[in-house]
Formats: C-alpha cells, structure tokens, sequence
C-alpha cells in the first residue's frame, strides 16, 4: 500500500515510524514532515490545512490510504473532501471532530448523555461570564470555546485573575475567534490521565493509558504547553479504572454521537482527570495526543495499518492488539521560551550518537533540514546538512524500559547527548508513575 501521512509533529513521526513496520506497506508520503520523517517517508510539501492539494496529490500518486494527524484538517473536512471522491482515509468527519473543535458542543453532549464531567456554564458575554464567575467563587477555570493549540485554558485562583482571563479571552481575542464564547467551570483536584480508543462508528478498541505533562515547569507548574512529556501506562488508571471510563464516557460518548447523526470513526481521546478514582471528562479531542502517541506506539507490538483500516471499513469488532508490558517515557525538548516566544533555526547536535541507545526513539517535532550554501563541491566530496529547530516543541526523546525507573533514565541519556542553543526540557517526566506503578494495583494496559 502507498500511505499519506498528514501532519508535521512528533506524533505524525510516531505514526510514520509505526506504519513503515508494516509488511502491508511498501511507501509512505508525510505532508509536510519534518526532518526526522524524512528519513523514513518522502516528505511532500504541502501544508496540512490545504485539503484542495492534498487531494490532488493523493489522487495524482495513487494513495491507497490516508492518516491525519492534527485536529485542525479534521475539523476543517478533510475526511468529508476525501471521501467524496472516493479516498480512503482515517479520522472522523468534520461534523464529528467538532467533539474537539467547540468545547460548547462537548459539554452540551456530555450533560446530554450523563457523561461525567465538571460543572459548567458557557456564555457569549463577557458581562454575564464575569457575573458567573463572581456568584461561584475560585478556583474555577476559564476555556475559550474553539481550539486554541493545547493553550486556551486558565486556570484561577483568584476573581481579578479570572476577569483578566475573560477580558484575554474574550476582549483582546488571544486565541482569536476561539474566544468568542467561553467556558467557565468548575475547577477538579486529582491525577490526569489521557484514554485513547479506537472507534469505527459502531465497536470500540481501547489503546494503552498514558499521562501526559501539561505544564511548561517542573513540578507541574507554570502556564499550559501542548505537552511536555507522557508516559505509558498511566498507572493511575487501574483496571477497574479503565472499565468505568469505557462505560460511563467511551460508550455512551460513541453512541450518543450516533443518535445526533454524527457517527464517529477514528481515534476519540478522553482527557480525564480522576477524582477519589472516578473519572471526569476535561475534554475530548478527535485525534491521537502529542505526545501521549510517541510511548504508546513504542509499546505497541502489533501492527497499526489492520486496525485503522478496519476502522475505516467498520470491522473493528473482535479486534486486538497486543502491548509490551515495558513503560515507555517520552521527555519533550523544546526551544527555549516555549509556549510563548521563541527562535527557530538553531542547529542541533547529537541526534546520531542518542539513536545509538538501545530501545530508544528520537522523535522529531518542530525540525528542518537546512542545505547551507557551499561553494561547488569538488568530485567525490559531499554537501552537509543541518538539522535545526523549527518549532516550540522540537524533540520527543523516547524510550522502553524494564520499569519506570529504566525507562526515564534511558530517555534522560538520550537528552543530555542531545543539545542546541536555548534547548529547554523538564527534568521530571516520569517520576509521579514510579510510587503508584510500585503498588500491588493491578494497571491497565
Ligand atoms: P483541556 O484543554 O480542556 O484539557 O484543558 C487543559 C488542561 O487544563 C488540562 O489538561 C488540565 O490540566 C487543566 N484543566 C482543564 N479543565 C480543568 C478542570 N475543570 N479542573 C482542573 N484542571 C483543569
Ligand atoms: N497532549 C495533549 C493533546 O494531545 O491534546
């Protein structure tokens, strides 16, 4: 099979390398990539939003299958465009993405179909918001309704820091017309978690739990991030944990978006915080989580191409996957000054001697490749190139262990052999999985 891979991120390289182990495959496409990809598909330039040349380009190569990896393309149609002439392709159509594109339509089904969740109210006014806020008190959280990059949730523990919120929100646009409504909800205390399953409409197929890291400082402190690191399992998700989630959200989720005429096929994500272990739904996103994707796909020991096809095709049900029993840790390098400003262009150095690691993946997210101008080269004598930093979040160093301890160590040798100017990482992704992965609790997957 030839397979288009859309996107750009450290997730579309996990992807990339997953799918090129399949024997069902014999060439990938990723549109646009990054320098990691192109070792292993042919990059194609063509931006993940122009759905017009995607089209053109998979009709033009024969592309026998199509991944997309971010939300904006689903909720912009993609899936719709490419099944109207006849192209396969996976991922849930626009009317089914919008479970991530409008918080609104998130809760309205949430509270529709009983689904947990925190309180809420949503509104178009910045008056009334900032009303609502005063009557309930903090901590409360304050999400613009559309996407907004991972970013466009705050969190505050005072009433003027939620009114600053609603005015960023709302007055100056700083998500843009994601801000034209907003969510005002409860605040939940617990442990996060993220639950992934596939979905063809019908049938559902869990995949391994995982833990992402949100905020840009150790020790969970700071402002939001698209995500620093995850691991995988999440051992805060327990087996009996993993039942209730699949029957008090995942069902009842997939079911209802059904009854509204939105069958749902593709990958549902569940960010979750568990409370007193009952989970809560904080959002749903229509796609595979950045980088929650990179350690799950390194414990993933069957092959992926089957079970998305049968989720395109409706032929989930009795379908399995097998999983290594290794936690796996992703660390996230990013460039200096994320999430807010930073530069891009600098070269990075130590890639060759971290993939030398045993069980150890170095996903590339914002990267490039940089031809420097040379004069002609002499016969024989080769041109070089750089790999430099493209992007906020460049790197996902990530790795397999025996346990918790192997596997964070592993992927922490693999970053300090990693280095470019301004290069910033957490130094505690992992540690909350170590006391609760001791215990005698039986994890799920
Ligand atoms: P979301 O994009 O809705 O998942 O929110 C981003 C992050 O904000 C989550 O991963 C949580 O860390 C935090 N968050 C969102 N909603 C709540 C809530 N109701 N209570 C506590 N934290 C929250
Ligand atoms: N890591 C969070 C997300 O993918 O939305």
């Amino acid at each position: 099979m030839k397979i288009l891979i859309i996107g750009s991120g450290g997730r579309e390289h996990a992807l990339v390398w997953k799918i090129s182990q399949s024997p069902l495959v014999k060439k990938i496409y990723c549109a646009p990539g990054n320098a990691g990809i192109s070792e292993i598909a042919e990059n194609v330039n063509i931006e993940s939003t122009d759905i017009t040349g995607l089209i053109e380009f998979a009709i033009k190569n024969s592309i026998d299958f199509t991944v997309v990896g971010p939300e904006l393309p689903l909720t912009l149609g993609i899936v719709n465009e490419f099944e109207k002439r006849g192209l396969k392709i996976f991922g849930p159509s626009k009317e089914a993405a919008e479970i991530e594109g409008s918080k609104v339509f998130a809760k309205y089904m949430m509270k529709k179909y009983k689904i947990p969740t925190a309180k809420y109210e949503s509104f178009n006014s910045q008056k009334d918001a900032k009303d609502y806020v005063s009557k309930i008190g903090v901590p409360v959280v304050i999400k613009a309704d559309g996407l907004a990059a991972g970013k466009g949730v705050i969190i505050c523990n005072t009433i003027e820091e939620a009114v600053r919120a609603i005015d960023s929100i709302m007055v100056e646009k700083l998500f843009g017309s994601a801000g034209n409504k907003v969510i005002i909800e409860e605040y939940l205390k617990g442990e996060e978690a993220s639950f992934m399953v596939f979905s063809d409409g019908e049938d559902i197929l869990p995949i391994a739990s995982a833990q992402d890291h949100k905020q840009i400082y150790d020790g969970d402190r700071g402002p939001n991030t698209g995500g620093m690191g995850a691991y995988s399992p999440a051992p805060v998700i327990t087996d009996s944990i993993a039942k209730e989630i699949i029957d008090t959200i995942i069902r009842p989720l997939i079911s209802g978006m059904k009854k509204e005429g939105k069958t749902y096929k593709g990958i549902l994500y569940a960010g979750l915080m568990i409370v007193n272990d009952s989970p809560f739904v904080l959002e749903f996103n229509c796609r595979f989580g950045d980088p929650e994707t990179q350690p799950i796909l390194m414990r993933m020991k069957s092959d992926i191409v089957p079970v998305m096809l049968s989720v395109v095709e409706g032929r989930l049900k009795g379908k399995e996957i097998q999983w290594s029993n290794e936690p796996s840790v992703c660390v996230v390098m990013a460039a200096g000054g994320y999430p807010d400003k930073y530069e891009k262009g600098k070269e990075i150095k130590g890639l060759d001697e971290a993939k030398k690691i045993e069980n150890l993946v170095v996903f590339h997210a914002g990267t490039s490749i940089l031809i420097p101008p040379h004069p002609p080269l002499a016969k024989g004598e080769k041109g070089g190139f750089k790999v430099v930093t493209n992007g906020g979040r460049v790197l996902g160093v990530t790795s397999l262990g025996t346990n918790f301890e192997d596997a964070i160590n592993r992927a922490y040798k693999g970053v300090g052999l990693i280095k470019w100017d301004g290069a910033y990482y957490r130094r505690d992704i992992g540690r909350k999985a170590i006391p609760i992965s001791r215990k005698s609790v039986k994890i799920s997957t």
